[in-house]
Parts: structure tokens; sequence; C-alpha cells
């Protein structure tokens, strides 16, 4: 993996803390920096015979009813996923996602190692519900790889035969591995680059069968749903976006680090209530990874929640967010940012190979102070013209950088006559 920007969450300190407010769902007692083992999760009931004895049905009406969406980056509805897989042909096959290549956050690698029981829960409960006869966990990470094998041993060792047919299928990290079809790509034996689509891994995935990738939280919070219904489910968060998410807060704040928090919460509540408060002189964040691209301080009282951010065309994405301090200006940021763009681009797609070295060159005069309006127009223009244009939707991540640089922080580019 070629080296991440310096606004990189390094990960250096896992552990993790939740919304006081809240009673926590992920993040619970003892579990904040130290792996909870199979004795605590079977006392919070975690891989309850009940939950197996359950009707497929009947959970897929459960999740639809919770609201749940995945938390890997898109949102998208849980339940349209596991039911389009049920409804494929054959058999098929579910994928706990836990490659977290995303730079700016550590969630998915706190959740692996501190509750790996809890996401085999939610893969072992998948598998089930959508008649799936493989099970896969994907990582890169050592310390997720190691967390993982632990548990299916401690899993095996008290008999439960379900452990023998998860599987872990290792990869060597880089942005693009974790997308999708490259991870089903991967475990069919390829290399972890995505494929064009359709079709989409729930019609074709790994060896052409059905297969469900979900994102290790979001089967976490499947397999608490199980146990607890969805009403439950729904005492956090808002109407739309219901329910606790794991965030990654990092930059220029007091105390950066992994968080539960219920969905809703303003930009600057999360770094006020959780984070230890923003330092002097931030002016915006990079939001959901680098996928939601840059908010300039005015949206900081904007709601942590999908739509709200959709109608900024920004995102949650994984739940990182990062705050932008006086050492980053606007420029320097996303001309940092795109030469990693460009670097992480799998280079299977013309327009995503010369889109990214185009944003990268274009921030980079700009950055030099040799830039020209020509340069800001460009950007803009990519920022419209680039999204959907590739094969994955890494590429959205770069114009959605051009494009929020420049009307997020207009003043910093040369004027558009
Ligand atoms: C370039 C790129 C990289 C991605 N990397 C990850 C990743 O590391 N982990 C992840 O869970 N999803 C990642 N995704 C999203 C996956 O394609 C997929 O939507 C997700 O795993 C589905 O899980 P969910 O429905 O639970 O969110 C990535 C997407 C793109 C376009
Ligand atoms: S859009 Fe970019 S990252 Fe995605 S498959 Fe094409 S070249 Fe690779």
């Amino acid at each position: 993996m070629t080296a991440a920007p310096t606004l990189a969450h390094t990960g250096a300190t896992l552990t993790a803390a939740a919304h006081p407010a809240i009673t926590p769902r992920l993040v619970v007692p003892g579990a904040a920096d130290a792996p909870l083992g199979l004795d605590a999760e079977h006392d919070l009931g975690t891989y309850l015979p009940r939950v197996y004895d359950a009707d497929p049905a009947v959970f897929l009406d459960t999740l639809e009813a919770s609201g749940l969406r995945g938390r890997g980056g898109a949102a998208f509805p849980a339940h349209l996923k596991w039911r389009g897989v049920a409804a494929g042909e054959g058999p098929r096959v579910v994928v706990a996602n836990g490659e977290e290549g995303e730079p700016a956050s550590a969630k998915d690698r706190w959740l692996l190692t501190r509750r790996p029981h809890l996401v085999l829960d939610g893969l072992l409960h998948a598998a089930r519900t959508v008649g799936a006869d493989r099970a896969v966990v994907y990582l890169s990470h050592p310390e997720t790889v190691q967390a993982v094998r632990t548990a299916l041993d401690e899993l095996a060792a008290d008999g439960d035969e379900r452990a023998h047919r998860v599987e872990i299928h290792t990869v060597e990290p880089t942005y693009v591995a974790g997308e999708e079809s490259a991870v089903c790509r991967s475990i069919s034996g390829g290399p972890a680059l995505p494929t064009a689509k359709p079709p989409r891994p729930h019609e074709s995935g790994v060896d052409g069968r059905p297969t469900l990738v979900s994102n290790v939280e979001t089967l976490a919070h499947a397999a608490w749903i199980a146990r607890h219904g969805a009403e439950a489910y729904r005492a956090e968060g808002t109407d739309t976006s219901p329910g606790t998410t794991l965030v990654t807060l990092g930059g220029a704040c007091a105390r950066p680090g992994v968080y539960e928090v219920p969905l809703g919460l303003t930009v600057r509540q999360l770094f006020d209530e959780v984070g230890g408060g923003l330092a002097d002189g931030v002016h915006g964040v990079l939001m959901g990874g680098w996928f939601g691209g840059m908010l300039r301080h005015d949206h900081l009282a904007t709601a942590c929640c999908y739509d709200a951010l959709r109608t900024l065309g920004s995102g949650l994405g994984c739940g990182a967010i990062t705050a932008l301090g006086t050492d980053d200006s606007p420029l320097r940021v996303a001309a940092e940012l795109s030469v990693w763009y460009a670097r992480e681009s799998a280079a299977q797609c013309g327009v995503c190979v010369n889109g990214t070295k185009a944003i990268r060159d274009t921030f980079a005069r700009l950055a030099d102070g040799a830039g020209t309006a020509d340069d800001t127009g460009r950007l803009a223009r990519w920022g419209q013209t680039l999204p959907r244009r590739g094969a994955c939707a890494f590429l959205d991540g770069a114009a959605t950088l051009a494009r929020s640089a420049v009307t997020q922080y207009p003043e910093v580019f040369p004027a558009l006559p």
C-alpha cells in the first residue's frame, strides 16, 4: 500500500468509547480496549441459539423495520441487499468485509479486535438468513486476522461446530481491495481489483454465486437486531437514520479515536461531546473518510444523518471525520489527498487513470500558487462529470474532493470569470 497522507488515522490507539447519552450496543463495558471473550459474549446473548431458530423471512422483515443501512460506505438498506441474495439461484456466499482500506478509519479494526464474536454472530446469522453454505471473513490487517482466528478457535473449543464453517481470506491492503467486486474477485482466486458492473455481487459474486458482501459493522448491528428487535434498534438515532454507528474522529481535535454515537448528532456535537472538542481555528472537516469530500465550518451544525449530508453532496461513508486545523490549508490538503488518489487508482479504467492524475496535477499547480481560473473551472467540471464513469466508485471520491474543495472554499481558488 502506498504511504497514506498525514491526515490518515494511524489506529495506534485502538480504544473506543460510547457517547455518554446512549446504552452502547457495540462499545459495551469491557470491550473498549481489550477483546471480549466468548464467556462475556455469551453473557450478552451473542450466539443465542434462538437467533438461529428464527424464520429467515421474519428476520428479513425485522431488518427492514430496523432501517439498518450498510456501514461500509454506500449506506445501502441492508434488508434489500440480503433479500436480493436470498432470492438468488443456487448456492450462495456471505462475506464479512473487514478490509478497511480507508486511511482515516479505524472502527472496523477496533470492532474486529475487540468484538470478533459479534461480527461472527452477524455473519453466521446472515448465512442462515440468505441460505448461504459459505461464510468468509475478508481481512488485511494482521491484528484483525489474529483476533478472528482466536475467536474461531474459542468457538470451536466451546463445541460450536459453526466455527468450522467460517473461512478467513486475507488480502494485501490497498484502497480498492475493499470494494465489493474486488472482494469477490479476490476470494474467487483473482486479483483484488474491481470488476465492471453489472453484474453486482448479489447476482454473481464469489465463483459466480449470489454473494452478500457486508461491512463487519453492519453485520454486528444485524446480530444485535436479531436479539433485541427493530424497535429497540430504533430507540437511538432519527426516523430516517436509526440506530447507533461507529465513527472515527481524527485531525485537529483533543481526543481522536473510535466512538459509538447515535446517528443524527451534528458534526460539532460529535467533536464536542466525545472527541474532546475541536482545536482553535478548525475551518472544516473531511467527511466519510475522504469519500464525502470537504465541508467548511459553516456546516458543522449539519446532522450526521444520511439525508442531511446527501443534501450537501457529502456523506457519512465509513464514519470517519477528520477536523482540518490551522496547519491544514484547504489547497494543501486537497493536493495531498489527490496525490494519494492518483497513486491508489487500480489503473484499470482510462478515465480513472487520467482523471485522478489530472486532478492531482491541477491541485499541485494551485497549491504552488501557479494555478489559474481555468484550473478552478476544470476542477468544478470534473467534479460534475467524472462520478459514475469508472468501473467502481473510487473515481467518484476523487471527483467529490475536486468539487467540494472548489464549492466549500471558493476564496482560496482563482476566481472564475
Ligand atoms: C474504492 C472502494 C473501496 C471500498 N472499501 C471498502 C472497505 O474497505 N470496507 C468495506 O466494508 N466497504 C468498502 N467499500 C464498499 C463496498 O464496496 C461495499 O459497498 C460494502 O462492503 C458493503 O457493505 P455494507 O452494505 O454493509 O456497507 C469500498 C467501496 C469502494 C468504491
Ligand atoms: S474506477 Fe479506478 S479504481 Fe475503480 S476499477 Fe476503474 S481504475 Fe480501478
